[in-house]
């Protein structure tokens, strides 16, 4: 038997991702760009040769849509590696699943990079997060963590990287840790077969990628706050714009836009983004985020982020004893 253990964390985009090209190969309508932040850990272990693929997700045996979910992402996995052996995959998710802050990113970078170690695969980064993309869109984002992109492009070249950007923090106000009412991935099924807008989205996004790496390199944090800012609203206007619609933003959200904006009359860094869920994650600077988050406490529940490390493998001593860890084929007792 092969174990891998691996961490990884979610990020948050500040040009969005909304809407494939390709479902089948995970393929974006759009580039995107995130900040990958250092709360919310998801560790995942995987071990290879179980009689069947299983899930243990926070403590539970499951078995509804996430195994199927998890299955169909391993045997991706298995296609790489030549191998049929069915594997026990254990995660603990520390993100408030389903709340809109991108559980689906940690927990498949975590998964691709626990399950390529695990089944032997010695993947570059960038083949890392071209597998992550197979498992959820954003997961291909919190591969290199930091501050990345994920090109548009084909198979090959649709893959996230880190990009030079200035220091950066966030604080995240989770007003509602409940499911949402429709996960992103139909959501964004409707969103291109009904939304008018969705066209104009894909144009300016583009556009506001590009204004984003130039912000990014400039180091001009205000452009930055600004690109993101606008490009959260355009993609709630287009999901808005959906038949039947679909509101994700909540009048308790549009009340922490208000007070960012009045943040930012006060002389702060701040600026708001919201994903598929009500809460509301603000974009700030190292110095100002203490006083971002105390000013934003009455809005829920405020978590302070740095910018977090890219997904990577536990060594065994890295884990807590008895923990699993890494253990390479030869040295495990079969
Ligand atoms: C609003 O990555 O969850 O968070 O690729 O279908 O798994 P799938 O979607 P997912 O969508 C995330 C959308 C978003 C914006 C973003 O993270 O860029």
């Amino acid at each position: 038997m092969t174990t891998a253990t691996a961490v990884a964390h979610p990020n948050i985009a500040l040009v969005k991702y909304w809407g494939k090209a390709d479902a089948s190969l995970a393929l974006p309508a759009t580039g995107s760009v995130s900040m990958g932040l250092d709360v919310f850990p998801t560790t995942t272990t995987v071990t290879v040769g179980a009689a069947e693929d299983t899930l243990t997700l926070n403590g539970a045996a499951t078995t509804d849509g996430a195994l199927v979910r998890v299955t169909q992402f391993l045997d991706l996995v298995r296609d790489l590696a030549g191998s049929s052996d069915r594997a026990a995959v254990v995660s603990d998710n520390t993100v408030p699943t389903g709340a809109g802050l991108a559980s689906s990113a940690s927990g498949f970078a975590a998964l691709a990079t626990a399950a390529a170690a695990a089944y032997g695969l010695d993947l570059s980064p960038r083949d890392l997060s071209r597998l992550a993309r197979r498992g959820s869109g954003s997961a291909t984002r919190s591969i290199p963590g930091g501050v990345a992109v994920w090109h548009a492009g084909d198979d090959q070249g649709s893959y996230a990287e880190p990009v030079p950007a200035p220091p950066m923090a966030m604080v995240v106000v989770t007003i509602d840790a409940g499911p949402k009412p429709i996960g992103s991935r139909e959501a964004m099924r409707r969103t291109i077969a009904t939304s008018p807008f969705y066209p104009a989205w894909v144009t300016s996004t583009t556009e506001t990628v590009t204004d984003m790496l130039t912000a990014c390199a400039a180091g001009d944090f205000t452009r930055i706050g600004e690109l993101t800012e606008s490009n959260a609203l355009r993609m709630h206007a287009t999901i808005e714009g959906a038949f039947p619609p679909i509101r994700y933003l909540t009048a308790r959200s549009v009340a922490v836009f208000d007070a960012v904006a009045g943040l930012r009359a006060d002389g702060l860094q701040a600026w708001a983004t919201a994903d598929a869920g009500p809460n509301v994650v603000v974009l700030t600077t190292p110095e100002d985020r203490g006083a971002v988050a105390a000013a934003l406490a009455g809005y829920g529940d405020v978590i302070e982020s740095g910018t977090g490390p890219g997904a990577h493998l536990l060594r065994s001593e890295d884990t807590e004893a008895p923990g699993p860890g890494v253990v390479r084929p030869e040295e495990s007792a079969e």
